[in-house]
């Protein structure tokens, strides 16, 4: 039998499935149709997302990952970062309701609310995001006890981000896993001076970083004050980027010297994809929190800030969430101590990072 478009999309399935709690979908207003559209159009896109990031953990779970499969794992990671702005613009097309259209149908939601979807807590779960940094609904009732039944029985939501909390898998371990072992300076992890060889290129880093804030106020003409002033934040700048690079915890200084190798040294041939992939992941949590922005907006424009069906304090609790859940600080640090190209450190192990045909 010859394959058919409605068949292969299910297309009868999937347009019968918009009626909400009524029998018909004939029985909405096109404001509440759309609504279910737009929750449904996410939920799918949500599904996709999960899948790429599934992908993209199984790859960097792999001793050693191999080279030739980091540009298909970019590509993903872009996938998934057009998929968040996609769904952000969605956020508009609910914008074409009014207030008053939404409050005709709002209260028999209660209390089901967006702060129920499943898929969207696997997907901070497999970014990273850590259950002691969640924000409860409210003073009693946590994250997940809502995907529980009235009664506290548990249902196929709740079984799903448990499944997914007991996985223990993410795609920021994983990146750790993978940058802890990446060479720096030609040095290995398995190499018996690997420590002394990190912490030389960090100390030649900060000592570079101290040239290039003496050069930024040497090009400076300002007054007196105006300049003691800089001085004093840049000062402070540098000590901070000391307290970052020089963690005490030998592993967390190993994975910011290999984000801060990658980054300096992105044209050697064997650095370049994966700076491509630290920055593909900088970009799916800012496109994550450019959504979580955008919803809030829209929230606050559709409902002022009253309490949301689902109980939370509404607008306020979704700003505090767009604030707070951050799952990989360590690439958005970096970036406050990277240094223009002449001002790098010199590589003393250049010939280590490139293409092997090139080695000779
Ligand atoms: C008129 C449209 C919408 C309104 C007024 C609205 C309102 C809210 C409110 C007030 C919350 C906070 C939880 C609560 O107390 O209910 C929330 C959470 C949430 N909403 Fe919406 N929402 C709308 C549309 C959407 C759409 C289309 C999606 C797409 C799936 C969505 C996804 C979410 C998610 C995932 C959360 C949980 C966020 C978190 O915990 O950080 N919402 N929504």
């Amino acid at each position: 039998m010859s394959a058919t478009y409605w068949d292969y999309i299910r297309v009868e399935e999937l347009t019968d499935l918009q009626a909400g709690l009524a029998q018909q979908d004939r029985e909405l207003t096109n404001d509440e149709h759309l609504f279910i559209v737009a929750h449904q159009v996410h939920e799918l896109w949500f599904k996709l997302v999960i899948r790429e990031l599934e992908s993209a953990c199984e790859l960097f779970n792999r001793d050693p990952v191999p080279e030739t499969s980091l540009a298909a794992a970019a590509r993903g990671l872009r996938r998934v970062c057009r998929i968040f702005r996609l769904a952000t613009e969605h956020f508009s097309l609910l914008e074409t309701m009014t207030t008053r259209d939404y409050l005709d149908f709002r209260d028999k939601l209660t209390p089901a609310s967006g702060f129920q979807s499943a898929q969207f807590r696997e997907i901070e779960i497999l970014l990273g995001l850590e259950n002691s940094q969640r924000i409860p609904l409210n003073e009693k009732v946590g994250t997940l006890d809502v995907l529980k039944t009235a009664d506290g029985q548990t249902t196929p939501a709740w079984e799903r981000v448990n499944e997914r909390i007991s996985a223990g898998i993410s795609l920021r371990v994983a990146l750790e896993q993978w940058l802890a072992r990446t060479p720096i300076d030609g040095s290995r992890p398995s190499q018996g001076n690997d420590q002394e060889r990190v912490d030389g290129f960090l100390t030649r880093f900060l000592r570079q970083h101290e040239h290039a804030i003496q050069a930024a106020l040497g090009e400076r003409s300002q007054s007196d004050s105006d300049r003691n002033a800089v001085q004093a934040k840049f000062q402070v700048e540098l000590e901070q980027a000391r307290d970052y690079l020089m963690d005490q915890n030998p592993r967390t200084r190993r994975i910011r010297a290999a984000i801060l190798f990658i980054e300096c040294y992105r044209e050697l041939p064997l650095l370049a994809w994966p700076r491509e992939i630290l920055d593909h992941t900088l970009e799916v949590e800012q496109t994550y929190l450019i959504f979580r922005q955008r919803h809030a907006r829209m929230v606050e424009r559709m409902i002022g800030r009253r309490v949301g069906t689902g109980g939370s304090d509404g607008v306020d609790y979704l700003d505090r969430t767009a604030l707070a859940y951050r799952v990989f600080p360590d690439l958005w640090k970096a970036r406050t101590f990277l240094l223009r190209r002449d001002h790098l450190p010199s590589l003393d192990h250049g010939e280590s990072y490139q293409f092997k045909a090139d080695q000779g």
